[in-house]
Parts: structure tokens; sequence; C-alpha cells
């Protein structure tokens, strides 16, 4: 499919290809979701669902705040290594799961254009608008590039993007992988290392077991956009699901757990209460204090990652940290 409705000029705009992948139906999937979520126990709901616009916009905010450190920390790392990434693998295409704004992708594409290797950009997410802002403003900015828009879900849809055409570079920066547990990761992990040949490579971004009051402070930020972020998805369920959560009777709380080396946010209902769901419809039970577990955020060491790696068919060809070593970015290949 081309893209056409643009305010672009003709030949920047021809170099933007846009593509559907499976068929997402985004209404059908939180119905499922929440409905399997509320009836086990402990209740859980998946992080994807944090991301309307609202949502989005809040993790932006997030991102700024002193103690979140991640983003800017991966930022930095990448910008440090695009070079050196770039000067090995030389990509034909950079494939990017969960590309959101595309922003620390800039680091690569720039240094594609100091070192004349002019890949392909193809971002895959789910958002079509936050994609082509993204894509207009990457071709604009590099005369070489085509960017062909992948819309889709890359948990269940990647077996759609298998590739012959020369050298791909797989981005899945962010840790956004510790979003899974150890078993989804692997799951994932072996899928992607399905739809690769021996000569592709993938760059994973995570981040660092630390001190626990580093992590805390990470996830319960003093301007409580953290919280804001977290009850948010409460109001995403009550537009899609014609609920009627009180956001006001539900507290946010993020807690580092030693043992499992993860973070866990959780919405603690403050009181004893039923919320209806009537899009289900379905009626949900809660005690006082009883909790939502709404995500895990895994965090890793250089042995935990090369682990995950190996499980899942990959070899760490090389590990990337900043100084302080709060963060990870790890260039694999596929093992044989
Ligand atoms: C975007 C999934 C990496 O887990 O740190 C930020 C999301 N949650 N603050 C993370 C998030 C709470 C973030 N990821």
């Amino acid at each position: 499919m081309n893209y056409a409705q643009s305010r672009l000029p003709r030949p920047m705009r021809e170099r933007i290809s846009l593509h559907r992948l499976g068929n997402v139906d985004p209404v059908a999937s939180i119905a499922d979701d929440v409905r399997a979520g509320f009836s086990a126990i402990p209740k859980s709901l998946p992080p994807k669902y944090f991301y309307d616009e609202r949502g989005s916009w809040l993790f932006e905010e997030i991102c700024k705040t002193p103690e979140y450190y991640l983003t800017r920390t991966e930022d930095a790392l990448l910008a440090r290594i695009a070079d050196s990434v770039i000067a090995k693998v030389r990509p034909s295409s950079i494939l990017e799961l969960g590309s959101g704004s595309s922003r620390k992708t800039g680091h690569l594409l720039r240094a594609c254009e100091r070192q004349r290797c002019h890949a392909r950009y193809e971002p895959f997410d789910v958002s079509t608008e936050i994609m082509l802002h993204a894509a207009e403003r990457l071709v604009r900015e590099h005369a070489w590039l085509s960017v062909e828009v992948l819309i889709g879900d890359y948990l269940h849809d990647l077996q759609h993007i298998a590739d012959g055409t020369g050298r791909r570079l797989v981005l899945f920066l962010g840790s956004t992988i510790g979003n899974f547990d150890q078993h989804e990761s692997v799951s994932f992990l072996r899928s992607l290392r399905s739809v690769m040949t021996g000569d592709d490579r993938f760059l994973l971004g995570l981040d660092r077991v630390k001190e626990a009051a580093i992590l805390n402070a990470a996830y319960n930020d003093a301007s409580g956009l953290t919280a804001e972020f977290n009850l948010n998805v409460l109001q995403v369920i009550n537009r899609e699901l014609d609920g009627d959560f009180s956001l006001q009777t539900f507290a946010h709380r993020a807690v580092y757990n030693e043992s499992l080396a993860r973070m866990e946010m959780y919405l603690d209902s403050l009181v004893a209460q039923s919320v209806n769901l009537r899009r289900l419809p379905m009626q949900a039970e809660f005690a006082e204090g009883e909790s939502i577990l709404t995500e895990i955020s895994c965090k890793f060491t250089p042995a935990s990652i090369d682990t995950m790696l190996a499980q899942s068919g990959f070899v760490a060809e090389q590990h990337f940290e900043p100084e302080n070593r709060a963060f990870s970015l790890v260039l694999a290949r596929p093992g044989d």
C-alpha cells in the first residue's frame, strides 16, 4: 500500500510505504485480556493497555523525570555506540519492534548516513498516526532513506516479517522485553529467531539489576507521573469496556522484588468494591487492599542476558554499557 494522504512533497511521500500485518482487533483483545486477567488470582492486566493517547504522553513525561533514568541512559549509550554497530553490521534494512516515535533510532540512521550505509527502515508498531509522523520526519532528514511502516502487534504478527533481501538489523529497545516474564521472553525471542537468517543481527536494550532504592525511585517519581500513568489504565478500561472504575479508590504501588529481579507495579483497591464492565459484561469484585498487577519490569545482569539469549537460539556478540552499568545494549546473532 502506498501512503497517499499527506502534505509531504511527492518525492518524499514516495519513500514511505504502509503495510498492515495480521488482523488486529484491539477491542476484542482488551475484552478477552480483561476477562482473563480479572478472573485470575491475583488479578492482573497486560501492560500494553497503558498506551492510549494520554498514556503515551504520560510515558514521555515520565522519561523526563530525574528519577526515570532508563530512556536517557539508553539514548546516550546508543549515541555512543551507533557508529560501531553500523560499521560492524552494515545492514541493508533496520527493523524496529515497538518503534513508537522512533526517536532513539535517529542515532543509528545518522550513523548510516555518515557511513553511506543506506539501509531501509522498517518500524513495526500499533499506532499508524505516530509512526507516519515519525516516518515523515525521517524521510525529510535523510534524502536516501525509504521507510516501510509495518502496522500490527509484534507479539502476534512476527511471522509476517520474514524477508530474504539482505542483512537485517532488528532492534528491540527501551527494556520493553522487561515486561515479559522469563517464559514469555524466551518464547518471544524464539519466534523472532525463527524469522531471522544467520546473517541478520539483533540489538536488544535491557535495564540492569541495581540498588533497590534507585529502582524504587524510578517507578515512584516525586511528581506522581508514574502513579497517573498506572491509574490511566483504568480509564482505558472504562472507555473501551464501558466500565465504572472510580480512579480515586485505587492507589499506585511499585516495588522492587529482589528475588525475582523485577519491578512490580500494582493498583491497590482502597475499599471493598464491585466494578461493573458493561461491555463484557462482567462484575469485578475487589476486597479492601486487593491489588491488580499491572506491570512487571524485569532487570538483568550480563549473565542473565546471555542465558536468556542462549535459551532462545541467539549468541551475544557484544555487550555495551555506560560507565555506571545502569543499562545494557546487546548485539546478538542467531546461533546454529
Ligand atoms: C516502557 C516498558 C520500559 O517498564 O520501565 C515506566 C514502562 N512503567 N514507568 C518500564 C514504565 C512505569 C517502561 N517500559
